[in-house]
This record gives structure tokens, C-alpha cells and sequence, in this order.
């Protein structure tokens, strides 16, 4: 069994963007800048924007995080979003997901200029990636498919389940795993909640992305002996021993799971960097587009 390190290989990634942004202002060019917008005081939105911010920091790029208070009304957000569409200066701009009840995710998204989406949530950039066309990938599933190319997983020909369809992670998960490109080429099974017989689905798979968000979920008996493990999860868990009083559990139970398969990724230190990741790459490519 193999750990897939991806707190290794995304410092590997944001090292070469240091050097390419560090390349840029010797060319006298403009940093890339990333404006990230979060509303309310969702304690694992908070920890999420301050570590994409310190992100940016530790590379050389520019940030701006826009705090907005909970009562914040739709069209203030909206407004905020058109005056970053319009200035110049920022290349990416991500609004921290979820929002508060009274605004709508959907309507927010449709008003990020699709060349600053560095999410990849708009639909222009989700429909481009289906058709397999350059656009921005959503963080996540980009920096498992950068996991997975890194550690020259073989992929063409393999069974896959994704479990959970979310638009962030499971859906474009599917897609990608299923497109004709190294990695990719797999043959999918996208499962959820009405679906039937998902232990024999997953017992059959080569390959499990488990993106659900039900701590330790996957247990080893859905698993079968060598298959590749990635887990998305990271559910804060009440844990009065843990100074922070949670504990963070992924979707996969580790210490039963990892003795049967050939790679899998660690809750904390897996997805989540790779995430990090795949969000300083999009938006130096939002940049470079620029150019
Ligand atoms: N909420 C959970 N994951 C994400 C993400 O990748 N981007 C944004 N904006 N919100 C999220």
C-alpha cells in the first residue's frame, strides 16, 4: 500500500508556480491575483479561504479576501462580484460555498466572468469541460486528477465508482475519469443516494472516489484487494481530546481500508492540498490567458 502524498505534491506544484510567477516579474509582467470572497463565520469556510489566501502568499501571488457579513443581501454580493469582474488588476475570483440561505449559489456563480472562474463552477466553464475543451476545472477533482498523474495511476480501461454527485466534486469527477485523456479513459459508475447495490458496486471497482461526506463510510468490506482509494471527506467530528475540540474524519475508515489497496490518500494531507493546489494553478492560467 501506498500513501498518495498530496501534501508533497502540491508543495511540488506550488513550487514550480513560484518560479513562474517569480519569472513573470522578471519580466516586468503583473502576478497573478486571486479575490476570494467569504460570507459569514462558517468555522471550515474560514479555515479553507485563510489557508487559499496563505497560499497565494507562500508563492508570490496577490490576494484579496473580501469578509461579508451573514446578513449581506444577494444583490450587494452581486454587486461586489461586477466590480471584481470589472478590475483589471484580479484574475480569479472564488465565492466560498456554502452561502447563507437567503442567497442563491446558482445565481451567484452565473455572475463570475467565466475567464475569472478559477473554480470552474460556471456553467460555460462546467460545459467546456464535459466537452473536454480548455476551461477552468473545479479544484478538487483537478488536483485528484493531478494526484492521480503524478503517481502514474493507471486509469484506461479500469472501473471507477464516484460516490456522491455534488457539482463540486462527484459530478465533474465522473466526467473526468471518464474523458479520453492520461488519466482518464476509465469506464464509471457515478452512485448516490437512491443508488442500488453500491457495496457490490464499489467491491467491483478498481478505483473509489469516495465524495459523500459520511465519515468512514467505505469500510473494507466494499473494498476489493489493490484497488485505489481517494477520499474527499473532512467532517469536523465532536473530540473533546483534540485542543480544537473536532477531530477531522474523512469518508474512508483508513485503518481498516488501507491494508487491502494498492494507493490511498490520508485525511488530513491528501485531497485537500491538492485542492490548494489546482486553485493557484487555475488561477495562474486565468493570467497567462491574458496574455
Ligand atoms: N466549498 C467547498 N469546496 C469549495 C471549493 O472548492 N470552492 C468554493 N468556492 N467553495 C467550496
Amino acid at each position: 500500500m501506498q500513501i498518495l502524498d498530496g501534501q508533497f505534491v502540491s508543495r511540488l506544484i506550488k513550487e514550480r508556480l513560484k518560479m513562474d510567477a517569480a519569472a513573470l516579474v522578471s519580466e516586468g509582467k503583473k502576478i497573478p491575483h486571486l479575490a476570494a470572497v467569504l460570507v459569514g463565520n462558517n468555522g471550515a469556510s474560514e479555515t479553507y479561504v485563510t489557508a487559499k489566501v496563505k497560499a497565494c502568499a507562500e508563492i508570490g501571488f496577490k490576494s484579496t479576501m473580501l469578509r461579508l457579513d451573514d446578513s449581506v443581501s444577494e444583490s450587494k454580493l452581486l454587486s461586489i462580484i461586477e466590480d471584481l469582474n470589472g478590475d483589471m488588476d484580479v484574475d480569479g475570483i472564488l465565492v466560498q460555498l456554502p452561502l447563507p440561505k437567503h442567497i442563491s449559489d446558482e445565481r451567484i456563480i452565473l455572475a463570475i466572468d467565466p475567464s475569472k472562474d478559477v473554480d470552474g463552477f460556471h456553467p460555460v466553464n462546467v460545459g467546456k469541460m464535459v466537452l473536454g475543451s480548455p476551461s477552468f476545472i473545479s479544484a478538487t477533482p483537478h488536483g485528484i486528477m493531478l494526484l492521480i498523474e503524478h503517481y502514474k495511476i493507471k486509469t484506461a480501461g479500469k472501473k471507477a465508482a464516484v460516490i456522491g454527485r455534488s457539482n463540486i466534486v462527484g459530478r465533474p469527477m465522473s466526467i473526468l475519469l471518464s474523458t479520453n485523456t492520461t488519466p482518464g479513459n476509465c469506464t464509471v459508475t457515478l452512485c448516490h443516494s437512491h443508488t442500488h447495490n453500491l457495496k457490490d458496486i464499489c467491491a467491483e471497482s478498481d478505483i473509489i472516489i469516495a465524495a459523500l461526506g459520511k465519515p468512514e463510510f467505505l469500510r473494507a468490506d466494499m473494498v476489493k484487494e489493490g484497488a485505489v482509494i481517494i477520499d474527499v471527506g473532512i467532517t469536523r467530528v465532536p473530540d473533546a481530546t483534540k485542543k480544537s475540540g473536532f477531530a477531522l474524519k474523512g469518508d474512508v475508515a483508513f485503518a481498516e481500508v488501507s491494508p487491502k489497496c494498492s494507493f490511498i490518500t490520508p485525511v488530513p494531507g491528501g485531497v485537500g492540498p491538492m485542492t490548494i493546489a489546482a486553485l493557484m494553478k487555475n488561477t495562474f492560467t486565468a493570467l497567462k490567458r491574458k496574455y
